[in-house]
């Protein structure tokens, strides 16, 4: 037995399937070597004696992946919030990125996004930064040191940028995108590099041809924006008539999933059915983003279908779309919207459960970062320790109902302890 064998005693809970919860109270949960070696409600004799962190009945459940998040977004979360997409983009969002061309800058900043992922319920999260490499470099940097598991990509943006936010050419975009791989290639345990065209209005046709080249050369994954609001999706039909949906214009340069580009759309509220029928032909991992698609007046993403024809969906806070970067707060976010779209746009569509969004922001986005999201045998042992102590109450309290008000509740001082691959983050 080595040392970084040990145990956390608690409600043990995790996503058995997408509808259903497993549930062990006074359960122990066994990690060894960074993995899970699995729930037991007692311990198996081999693991007598490992060290063991008693939780007191604290809620104990998988690390929440973060599929998608604006890094340099995160200092101007919670204004602007009443313009649409595309308004928000050009007045608030391009000319606050434009600041990460200063390294002090963005240090100060990066720093309080990076502290605060930290205490957050995330333990894998797939990042946007700027198209400024040294300012990505830091990024990478100090995520580096959170112990957190990320994907963080530098931006590429060629076309319809302000000139103090867009690249020069594509060429010019294509030889950053090799520095930084190149400059960071070896430096890190915890982050990697995922290829990140910022949307079609942001790349021209020559500049996706070279990343695809780029994609193919370092075996990378890819993120981007796809289908989220009208006036995004009307743009990109004028900017691209050779093609018969959004999707078709990652795809025709190569990347748009497939067994040799993981894919990660954000958002996808818009889909029309070729698109969705690509996106699971492909494996496209949807990043849903329900406060985003709130707060943006993008609309209501049909996740109950994608479930239901069985995509991969998980969540996404989308800062500064959205205004937390708590996975708490988009679950219950997830539910509510998608009560209103049942209640307002598609009757036949039944509103998502809590089984269902804690299933997406566990093991559905997880697994795109391998075996991730759940406490079986052989899973990466991301956990997470929620207490309630301070949400007393008279009455008794199942562990899903408890599970529940901690969802909706959505409060950081609830999250008491953080694992990732079996290291403690607090
Ligand atoms: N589409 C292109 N860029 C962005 C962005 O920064 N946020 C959102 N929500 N959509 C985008
Ligand atoms: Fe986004």
């Amino acid at each position: 037995m080595n040392e970084t064998t040990f145990a956390l005693k608690g409600t043990i809970c995790f996503s058995e399937s997408p509808t259903k919860l497993s549930v062990t109270e006074n359960g122990y949960l066994v990690c060894e070597n960074g993995v899970s070696a699995g729930v037991f409600t007692e311990l198996p004799e081999k693991y007598q004696g490992i060290p063991c962190r008693d939780t007191n009945g604290c809620l104990i459940i998988p690390g929440l992946t973060d599929l998608h998040l604006h890094a340099p977004q995160y200092c101007f979360r919670a204004t602007g919030m009443d313009l649409e997409l595309l308004d928000w983009l050009n007045t608030i969002t391009f000319p606050q990125e434009s600041r990460y061309a200063d390294l002090e800058y963005a240090k100060a900043a990066y720093s309080i996004f990076a502290e605060d992922m930290k205490k957050s319920a995330t333990t894998r999260a797939s990042i946007f930064a700027t198209l400024h490499v040294a300012g990505t470099e830091l990024l990478m940097d100090l995520m580096e040191e959170t112990g957190l598991k990320t994907l963080i990509g530098k931006v590429n943006m060629d076309r319809n940028g302000p000139p103090t936010l867009q690249e020069e050419s594509a060429g010019a975009s294509a030889r950053d995108t090799v520095t930084w791989l190149e400059e960071t290639a070896g430096r890190y345990q915890n982050v990697k590099p995922i290829l990140t065209p910022r949307f079609t209005p942001s790349c021209t046709d020559e500049l996706m041809t070279k990343l695809a080249e780029i994609q193919q050369k370092y075996h990378l994954p890819v993120q981007s924006h796809l289908s989220e609001n009208f006036g995004e999706i009307a743009w990109v039909k004028e900017l691209c008539p050779n093609t018969r949906f959004y999707g078709e214009a990652y795809d025709q340069f190569g990347m748009f999933g497939g067994p040799d580009c993981p894919t990660i759309m954000a958002h996808c509220v818009h889909c029309p059915d070729e698109e969705i029928a690509l996106m699971k032909e492909r494996g496209v991992y949807v990043a849903h983003c329900s406060q985003s698609n709130t707060n943006l007046s993008s609309g209501i993403a049909p996740v109950r279908r994608y479930l239901d024809e069985g995509l991969h969906v998980g969540l996404g806070s989308d800062i500064a779309g959205g205004t937390t970067v708590s996975l708490l707060r988009a679950m219950a976010d997830s539910v509510q919207t998608s009560k209103l779209r049942w209640r307002l746009v598609d009757d036949s569509q039944k509103p998502l459960s809590l089984e269902e969004v804690f299933y997406m922001a566990t093991q559905g986005g997880g697994s795109f970062f391998g075996k991730v999201g759940s406490f079986d045998a052989g899973y990466e042992f991301d956990a997470v320790i929620l207490d309630d102590a301070n949400l007393p109450h008279p009455q008794p309290l199942t562990p899903k109902e408890r599970l529940e008000r901690l969802v909706y509740l959505s409060d950081d001082r609830n999250i008491t302890g953080k694992y990732v691959s079996g290291n403690k983050i607090f």
